[in-house]
């Protein structure tokens, strides 16, 4: 079963697959209304199931269009108002939607409720962030890299500042599997999974961590930071000065490559992690990052439905 729970299972071929299809299906509707189906409507009379147990902005609307401009529809709920609210089991939840729809993406607290979710489905399952790794949201960053600099992204140098968090890992995933260069500057205690960074590691790429903001930027073709306070977390003054030397300002910006990207995830929070001058600056490209969940959301539909 093609489930996208995190950017290891898929392999490199897989996500090269889906990074390409981004790509063209982007060029193929340009011009379109953005409710018009593709041309070739490739997922009609698909539904897919999207559940949420945190808020989402962007992962609810690019996947809710991304499955209209394929041809299928969508069934959006908080996990609140389901019975699972209630305390029926995410085993028993999965096996009633897989007799129901063709797919289910889930934000979930835990990565594991996640996994029993795909072990139990029968459908394709999709990890739309969980506390883990959000795999979605960096395939974004690197079609956005590709698209910006008209290159594959292997090869290419990255620099990830801050909370060594889900993006964070989900980066180090990509990194390992498409052959990139990443350096993470992240103050002691607040290191990326360890798991994760020790199957990255035993996979190849360079991944290394560092302690200070310059040393991780310094020649590299892309800056990534994302919030000092995920969802579920509570903000603390300790973590906030821990993180402190690790804002992106426009000195750090000055020691990475000239034309350097600043990419953010989003939702951003001006004057912690980034500064409104980076951020709004003209090396940010946060706003075509956050188009291309819409376009890359759609190739790991494709993916996860046989159609790749
Ligand atoms: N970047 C991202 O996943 O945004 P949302 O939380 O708004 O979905
Ligand atoms: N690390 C953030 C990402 C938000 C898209 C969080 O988990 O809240």
């Amino acid at each position: 079963m093609p489930h996208f729970l995190d950017l290891a299972t898929p392999k490199a071929a897989g996500l090269r697959a889906i990074l390409d299809e981004a790509h063209r299906r982007k060029a193929a509707r340009a011009g379109m209304p953005r409710g018009a189906v593709d041309a070739d409507a490739p997922l009609a009379g698909h539904v897919l199931a999207m559940i949420f147990e945190k808020p989402s902005t962007r992962t609810r609307f690019s996947f809710d269009m991304g499955i209209r401009q394929l041809g299928g529809s969508s069934i959006v709920t908080s996990a609140g108002d389901m019975q699972l609210g209630r305390g029926e089991t995410i085993e028993d939840t999965a096996r009633v939607l897989g007799r129901m729809v063709d797919a289910v993406m889930l934000r979930s607290n835990s990565h594991s409720t996640l996994e029993t979710l795909a072990e139990h489905a029968g459908v394709p399952v999709i990890n739309a962030l969980t506390d883990i790794s959000h795999p979605c949201q960096v395939m974004a960053d690197i079609m956005t890299f590709e698209e910006r600099t008209g290159r594959p992204v292997a090869g290419s140098t990255w620099a990830y500042l801050g909370d060594g968090n889900n993006m964070a890992n989900s980066l180090i995933e990509a990194a390992s599997v498409l052959g990139f260069d990443l350096r993470l500057g992240v103050p002691h205690g607040y290191d990326p999974d360890q798991a994760v960074m020790a199957t990255a590691g035993c996979r190849g790429g360079s991944i290394d961590l560092v302690r200070s903001a310059s040393a991780a930027v310094d020649g590299a073709e892309v800056v990534v930071t994302d919030t000092w306070v995920s969802m579920g977390q509570t903000s603390a003054k300790e973590k906030l000065a821990a993180m402190m030397p690790f804002q992106v300002t426009e000195a750090v910006m000055a020691k990475a490559q000239p034309n350097a990207l600043f990419l953010h995830c989003l939702p951003a929070h001006r004057g912690e992690e980034v500064t409104a001058a980076v951020i709004d600056g003209p090396q940010s490209a946060v706003w075509d990052e956050a188009e291309n969940r819409l376009h890359i959301q759609k190739a790991i539909l494709l993916w996860c439905l046989g159609k790749l």
